[in-house]
């Protein structure tokens, strides 16, 4: 993992490109703070920014695009600042189900959604059920999503088999695992990108982050920029994957 501050106008013509990436949108806080801005206003020019990206990477034809948006461990932070983020979350499956007709985005969510409102719930099922049929970049939006719950929903599926009598415990396999979890019947992820300067998973994508080149950026995600995502999808081309061979 390297940290990189930004440089100026990185051109990625011609160069090799992830299919699935993943990014986890953090420090909205000390983005408000730095402003002496409550933090759900963080929080806010962060929805924005989330918009903004989608759209770049859907436009330079990434296929598959997770975005962190609200980890299982997030419900610990104090209520009025919840309170923002569903407030922000509903706003966005408004707005996508009134404004984005023509948009060729496939959105999926990965996370336990039953923990949200009845309202947000039905937003979310009618946003993705719209959405189905498309045929452009797949948007994994990743709310109430945790790396350790999601492999824990993986145990419980298979035992439920092995307890039927319909699979039989020394005959599970990786790819049985990969396909009772939430991203099944997708590619891991190429590459993670982390703003903010943590270096830290916070329980992202365990399972499917086994290969993954990580990016670290010295940038809070409200300012994370095109150009950003340029500079990190430069670095992730440059890099060697050996998956453990030579
Ligand atoms: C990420 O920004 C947004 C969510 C976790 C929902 P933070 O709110 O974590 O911002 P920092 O890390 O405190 O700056
Ligand atoms: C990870 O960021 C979760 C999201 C960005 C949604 P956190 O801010 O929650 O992670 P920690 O607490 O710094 O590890
Ligand atoms: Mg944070």
């Amino acid at each position: 993992m390297g940290i990189f501050k930004k440089k100026q106008n990185y051109s990625i013509e011609n160069i090799v490109m992830p299919e699935h990436v993943a990014i986890i949108m953090d420090g909205n806080g000390r983005w408000a703070k730095k402003r002496g801005l409550p933090r759900s206003a963080g929080h806010s020019a962060g929805a924005k920014n989330f918009r903004k990206i989608i759209r770049y990477c859907s436009d330079i034809g990434i296929k598959y695009l997770t975005m962190y948006a609200f980890s299982t461990e997030n419900w610990k932070r104090p209520e009025d600042e919840v309170g923002a983020l569903m407030k922000l979350f509903k706003q966005y499956l408004e707005e996508a189900l009134r404004d984005f007709k023509d948009d060729t985005i496939k959105l999926q969510f990965i996370g336990d959604t039953t923990a949200f409102s009845e309202e947000i719930q039905s937003l979310m099922k009618d946003a993705v059920e719209g959405s189905r049929n498309r045929d452009g970049m797949v948007l994994n939006l990743a709310m109430n999503y945790g790396g350790r719950s999601e492999i824990v929903m993986a145990a419980k599926k298979l035992a439920e088999k092995a307890a039927k009598g319909e699979l039989s415990a020394n005959d599970i396999t990786e790819k049985m695992i990969s396909d009772s979890i939430y991203t099944a019947g997708q590619p891991d992820p190429d590459l993670i990108i982390r703003p903010s300067g943590e270096y830290r998973t916070s329980n992202f994508l365990l399972w499917q982050s086994a290969y993954s080149e990580y990016v670290i950026m010295d940038k809070l995600w409200p300012d994370f920029s095109t150009d950003d995502m340029n500079f990190a999808l430069l670095e992730y081309a440059k890099r060697n994957r050996r998956f453990g061979g030579v």
